[in-house]
């Protein structure tokens, strides 16, 4: 019997056990969302199997299945799609065809992934950013930068910082008819701790002249610091990520050293020298009562730990660790935020502490909307969900960039 029969069968057995897992009772289109979750979790149970006999590693199996959705770069009637690089950093740009009198609005998107899989080549958001060149009539830029485990935090960070400062040079931004003053980065999921760091640093850096108009951030994941969160205890089994998931991967992000996620399923994993910083995410204080519910706070147990990363507290690792003075210089802001996503209060944390310095953050929040919806606006895995978050995402950048 060849792999393949194999892999097919057990995805089967896997999937029909698993597929009477409940759903949030406001979630729309429930048997698809079903099915979806249901392989999302088949995918995952699969990969824990083949990694606990030895046939590959975790992420390697999932980053398979990712490799299965990549597509082409392919030009239509409105846009021009060419794969190319920026200081050896591949990206794929759509530039529109119609011409225009003055120069062009642009978006860099830095995709999602929990920084061990995903390309500017899935489907969906291959789909996504021809819809923006297309609507917006602007540049678009998609950046596949380095991807863990085989690459540690900061490698993720200085790639996309790279493409940044290379595409926010004069000679490019001719080159391409960019406006200078009309440039937003946006990414979804840990593409939105990538977008929201390296916003950071090139605000606050005074040797890059052409500063960012806009960022947005879409279901974004934002620090690494607290693994239980009010939204970490609600969506801990929740619909296609789970807190098992998210700590297995963002790990990888750090070490390949299992005693991390170990730690990090208990959140006992910060050093003592971390203290000052859990006042930055401070869910007593930062998020709104009705996400609080029936919560206790409880001071984190700091100093248990055997290993001692200091990228854990790093703010180019979770973006909410910057202080008040680097956030006032942040740009107009949009964040979007789903009720049922694990990550959840990372991105309402973020809006509140935007707003106490005085950053214009538009809000959207999707009371029946779960992670990585995004990847769901083509078929065969249409949602309506996917569908509505764009809109929201493409209009305010249509409105604010
Ligand atoms: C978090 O906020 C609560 C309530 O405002 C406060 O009692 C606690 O000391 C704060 N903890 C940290 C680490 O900032
Ligand atoms: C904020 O952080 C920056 C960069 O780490 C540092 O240079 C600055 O002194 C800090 N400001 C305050 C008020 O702590």
């Amino acid at each position: 019997m060849g792999l393949k029969t194999l892999c097919l069968g057990m995805f089967f057995v896997i999937f029909v056990s698993h597929i009477y897992t409940p759903l949030p009772a406001n979630i729309e289109e429930s048997w698809k969302v079903m099915v979806l979750d249901t392989i999302a979790k088949t995918c995952t149970f699969m990969a824990i199997c083949f990694e606990n006999i030895g046939i590959m590693r975790y992420e390697e199996f999932i980053s398979m299945i990712f490799h299965l959705d990549y597509t082409e770069p392919q030009s239509d009637e409105y846009v021009t799609v060419t794969d190319t690089t920026f200081v050896d950093i591949p990206v794929r740009l759509y530039v529109p065809k119609r011409k225009s009198e003055t120069p062009r609005r642009a978006v860099i998107y830095i995709h999602g992934g929990a920084f061990c899989f995903g390309s500017f080549k899935q489907t969906a958001l291959d789909f996504l950013n021809r819809w923006t060149a297309k609507t917006l009539d602007a540049v678009v830029v998609g950046v596949d930068y380095r991807l863990a485990p085989q690459h540690h935090f900061p490698a993720q960070f200085e790639d996309c910082l790279t493409v940044v400062k290379y595409f926010l040079q004069d000679k490019i931004l001719t080159k391409y008819r960019v406006d200078p003053t009309r440039i937003c980065i946006s990414g979804d999921s840990s593409g939105g701790a990538l977008t929201a760091a390296v916003t950071q640093k090139v605000q606050n850096d005074p040797e890059i002249e052409h500063k960012i108009k806009a960022h947005a951030l879409l279901y974004p994941a934002l620090q690494a610091i607290d693994s239980y969160l009010p939204s970490h205890r609600e969506n801990e089994h929740g619909v296609i990520l789970t807190r098992e998931m998210a700590i297995k991967l963002v790990s990888l992000y750090f070490t390949r050293d299992q005693t991390l996620p170990e730690a990090m399923r208990r959140n006992q994993y910060m050093p003592l020298e971390s203290r000052h910083l859990f006042k930055f995410v401070n869910w007593s204080t930062l998020l709104p009562v009705n996400y609080k519910k029936d919560y206790i706070y409880t001071e984190p147990i700091l100093g248990r730990a055997s290993f001692s990363l200091p990228a854990l507290m790093d703010d180019r690792a979770s973006p909410l660790l910057a202080n008040d003075s680097q956030l006032q210089k942040l740009p107009l802001t949009y964040i979007l935020t789903c009720q049922h996503d694990l990550i959840r209060d990372d991105g309402l944390m973020y809006v509140s502490r935007l707003r106490n310095v005085g950053v214009q953050v538009a809000h959207d929040h999707m009371e029946n909307g779960f992670h990585g919806a995004l990847s769901y606006m083509t078929s065969p895995f249409y949602l309506h969900l996917g569908r509505r978050i764009r809109d929201k995402y493409i209009d305010w950048l249509d409105k604010n960039l």
